[in-house]
């Protein structure tokens, strides 16, 4: 989805359907079983997964384009008392970042990102992922190939997402669900662990 159309979610929409105040359970459950270390939150939102995180000693950084998100993402977590590093950017270019990552999440940025411009994504996720580094993943999937997602609507394949990360990373663990929005139609999603490969 365009940036406009997210801007939009976030300047007319009093209940953001992410707006939770945990992250997912996904992420919870993940990182409880690693060391802290490095997290990159890839459309961070209103920065609840690297508020979390920041409170149990990982150095976080969350980026989304929306400006309006990342001002509240940083007011959340002045009154959390946490100090990740929140910056309003484009994830298809994340110069301004440094590797390594230990772990990296993106809840439901990657399926509406057009199709032109995922190679940039997937190429800056293997470049800020270190060796073993997770990459856990929300998306809509959209097996379809011969009919791209209702217009404005989001979704990718599973084929497009081995195609992106593979080899980089090994398909560690999906597991497939049916998500609902705002009481809208259910649609096919998944949670995917992605493990960087260690190229020693
Ligand atoms: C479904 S929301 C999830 C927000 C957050 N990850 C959460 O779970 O609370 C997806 C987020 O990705 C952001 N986003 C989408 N495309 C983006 C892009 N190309 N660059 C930066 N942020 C993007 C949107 O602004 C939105 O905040």
């Amino acid at each position: 989805m365009s940036l406009e159309k997210f801007e939009t979610i976030y300047a007319e929409n009093n209940n953001i359907p992410w707006d939770d105040d945990l992250p997912p359970p996904e992420l919870i459950t993940t990182a409880s079983t690693l060391d802290a270390g490095r997290f990159l939150d890839i459309g961070c939102g209103y920065g609840r997964a690297a508020i979390y995180l920041a409170k149990r000693d990982w150095k976080c950084v969350g980026v989304d384009f929306v400006e309006s998100a990342i001002v509240e993402a940083k007011r959340r977590a002045t009154a959390a008392n946490v100090t990740p590093d929140f910056h309003q950017g484009d994830v298809t270019n994340l110069d301004f970042l440094q590797k390594p990552f230990d772990l990296i999440l993106d809840v439901g940025c990657l399926h509406g990102i057009s199709a032109a411009s995922r190679a940039a994504y997937a190429k800056e996720i293997t470049r800020l992922a270190q060796p073993n580094a997770w990459y856990l993943l929300f998306a809509r999937l959209w097996e379809n190939p011969h009919a791209p997602p209702p217009s404005g609507a989001s979704g990718i394949s599973e084929g497009v997402l081995k195609g992106l990360f593979e080899p980089a990373f090994t398909l560690a663990h999906v597991e497939y669900g049916e998500t609902v929005v705002s009481e809208g139609d259910p649609w096919q999603s998944a949670w995917y662990w992605w493990q960087k490969v260690d190229n020693n």
